[in-house]
């Protein structure tokens, strides 16, 4: 099936549209028809900062909207006229009815500088064809899960661990983030208080997803790079579980090229085989934290 037909196929199969989500009328015909069909406005909802550069908002979601946990959305604001759009993870649940994104001000960016002025009320843009390389389906059966962030290449984990079906294939989920300074911990609260207490999620949460944040350019209780905690081996030491091992262990990573880099090397290394593509299940899975170019 075309993109066209599969959009407007897409388009048929929606529910009633809330008054809040509404669908962007195509301006005119040709190769820019299928990418608009697709564009959603929504409404924010609330915003957070969590220091001067890193901030959160949610917005309305359209009800037809759907994404596997760990996908990210084309999200924008229209810039003179047209579209400006950037790939976000989505960090809300897949069944939450608010969109959620964690986004870092890029200075002299084209959109985040956008972004960041954004206030409850204000709408923006949302491509509905969700994306993405950091899905569970394309990790083959393993006891525990790893995964992987620095910066804001936390945001589509957070989806991954509101997501029931994730504890019932891993006996262990463990969350590491990354980070230069404290205030950029961004959801510390949220992962280690409130999702243990969820009403839902909070049993199995309580009994199999271990948060291990961990700062590197000032004292925390855990410092060091990723890189450093896997290879010296006190990551699993401290956490009193063996050593990354790829018979057992699954892996998503998500941050910087550079962290992208030298963390494959390090699983590489230790065995570990990536999916080669969607279907192709492998030992671990990689996504870029997007940032703007
Ligand atoms: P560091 O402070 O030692 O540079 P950034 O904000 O640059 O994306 O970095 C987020 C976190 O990722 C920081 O704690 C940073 O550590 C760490 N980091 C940066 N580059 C790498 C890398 N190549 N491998 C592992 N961790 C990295």
């Amino acid at each position: 099936m075309s993109e066209l037909a599969s959009a407007r196929l897409l388009e048929n199969d929606r529910r009633p549209t809330q008054a809040s989500s509404s669908r962007v009328e195509p301006g005119h015909p040709g190769p820019a028809l299928n990418k608009l069909v697709l564009l959603h406005t929504e409404r924010v909802t609330s915003v957070r900062p969590w220091n001067d550069r890193v901030f959160t908002f949610c917005t309305t979601r359209d009800p037809g909207l759907r994404f596997r946990s760990g996908q990210f959305l084309m999200l924008g604001l229209p810039v003179e006229g047209k579209p400006l759009m950037r790939a976000y993870s989505v960090v809300s649940a897949n069944y939450e009815e608010r969109l959620e994104f964690l986004c870092i001000e890029v200075p002299n960016g084209p959109l985040s500088p956008r972004l960041h002025r954004l206030q409850p009320g204000d709408e923006v843009l949302v491509n509905r064809k969700p994306a993405g390389t950091l899905v569970a389906d394309d990790l083959l059966p393993g006891r525990r899960l790893y995964l992987f962030a620095t910066g804001t290449g936390l945001a589509p984990f957070l989806s991954i661990v509101k997501d029931p079906e994730v504890y019932e294939r891993f006996e262990r989920v463990v969350l590491v983030h990354c980070v230069r300074h404290l205030p950029d911990l961004a959801y510390q609260q949220y992962l280690s208080q409130e999702l243990p207490r969820d009403e839902f999620l909070g049993e199995v949460a309580r009994e199999k997803l271990i948060y291990y944040p961990t700062v590197t350019r000032e004292p925390f209780r855990h410092e060091g790079r990723i890189t450093s905690l896997v290879e010296s081996g006190k990551l699993c030491g401290d956490l009193g579980l063996p050593p990354l091992d790829a018979a057992e262990d699954r892996v998503m990573l998500c941050g910087s090229e550079a962290m992208l880099a030298d963390l494959r090397a390090v699983l590489d290394r230790r065995g570990f085989r990536v999916n080669a593509q969607a279907g192709e299940p492998g030992q671990y899975v990689v996504e870029k934290a997007f940032a703007e170019k």
